[in-house]
């Protein structure tokens, strides 16, 4: 029997969340492309000992700006060209301000919602053809807490984007429920990244103490959801958010 080489695809993977989903899928034997807007991060990834264990025909590097959706589309053709199907995507790839309401330009609205909300549609869009075609396919969306319960120290304009995916993930769920392909989010808050080691200890100290857990959350953690919902038992689990923040929302 043929087992099929299960293909995923993970936006914003040249970091933070995105680097360990990238990492859960690769280690669980999906062939991994690795999308980020950032060329120099995807090249320290590729640098670093964090592939050696992989075979080099397992994973791809594509510097993709989730914004332009013409890239996106030349990013899945390049992606089934090379191996044949798309049975993931996550939409992680994300920009967070914490821009007052007063000080919010219309530049900085334009990118957060062309990346966070619109990266989320078009790349969802594109891969469409591809799912309907297996009739099977998986979409992950990485919402926030902050798209759930509002700001606590993000803008206005990031929660929006947010909020967006969780309609767009409802949306989308529904057009393909009947066609094998289920569409998810995750939700998660106050995540350890690489971003806390410039935060003022103080501020972390609060922050943490916040958290009925009382600790931050670890990026593994975020991975080990979204693999489970990328897994074939989660075949009966569509529209749903799953929120994993430490007990800071509980709903
Ligand atoms: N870390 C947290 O606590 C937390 C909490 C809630 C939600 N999230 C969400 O999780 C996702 C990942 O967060 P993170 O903390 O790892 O962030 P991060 O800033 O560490 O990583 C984001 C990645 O996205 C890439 N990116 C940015 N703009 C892009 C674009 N236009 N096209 C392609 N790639 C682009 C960046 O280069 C970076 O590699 C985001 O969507 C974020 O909103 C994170």
């Amino acid at each position: 029997m043929n087992t099929i080489q299960k293909v995923a695809i993970v936006t914003g993977a040249g970091q933070g969340l995105g680097l360990a989903i990238a990492q859960k899928l690769l280690s669980e034997g999906m062939n991994v492309a690795f999308v980020d807007v950032n060329e120099r991060l995807l090249a320290e990834v590729q640098q670093s000992d964090l592939l050696t264990h992989f075979d080099s025909s397992k994973y791809m590097f594509l510097t993709v700006d989730v914004s332009d959706v013409l890239a996106i589309q030349a990013s899945i053709h390049t992606i089934v060209e090379s191996w044949g199907r798309v049975d993931v995507l996550v939409n992680n790839a994300g920009v967070r301000k914490e821009t007052a309401i007063e000080d919010v330009t219309e530049e900085e609205w334009n990118l957060i919602l062309s990346v966070n909300l619109g990266g989320t549609f078009f790349y969802s869009q594109a891969v469409l053809e591809t799912m309907k075609k297996q009739q099977s396919g998986r979409i992950i969306n990485i919402s926030s807490f902050g798209g759930q319960a509002g700001p606590l120290s993000s803008g206005a304009h990031y929660c929006a984007s947010k909020a967006g995916q969780l309609v767009l993930t409802k949306a989308f769920a529904r057009s393909l429920a009947d066609q094998g392909i289920t569409v998810n989010a995750v939700a998660p808050a106050a995540i350890e990244t690489p971003e806390m080691d410039n935060m003022d200890p103080t501020k972390l100290e609060k922050m943490q103490a916040s958290i009925p857990v009382q600790r931050f959350g670890k990026a593994e953690e975020v991975a080990d959801m979204v693999s489970y919902l990328a897994s074939d038992a989660a075949g009966y689990i569509t529209g749903s958010t799953f929120d994993i923040n430490g007990g800071l929302l509980m709903r």
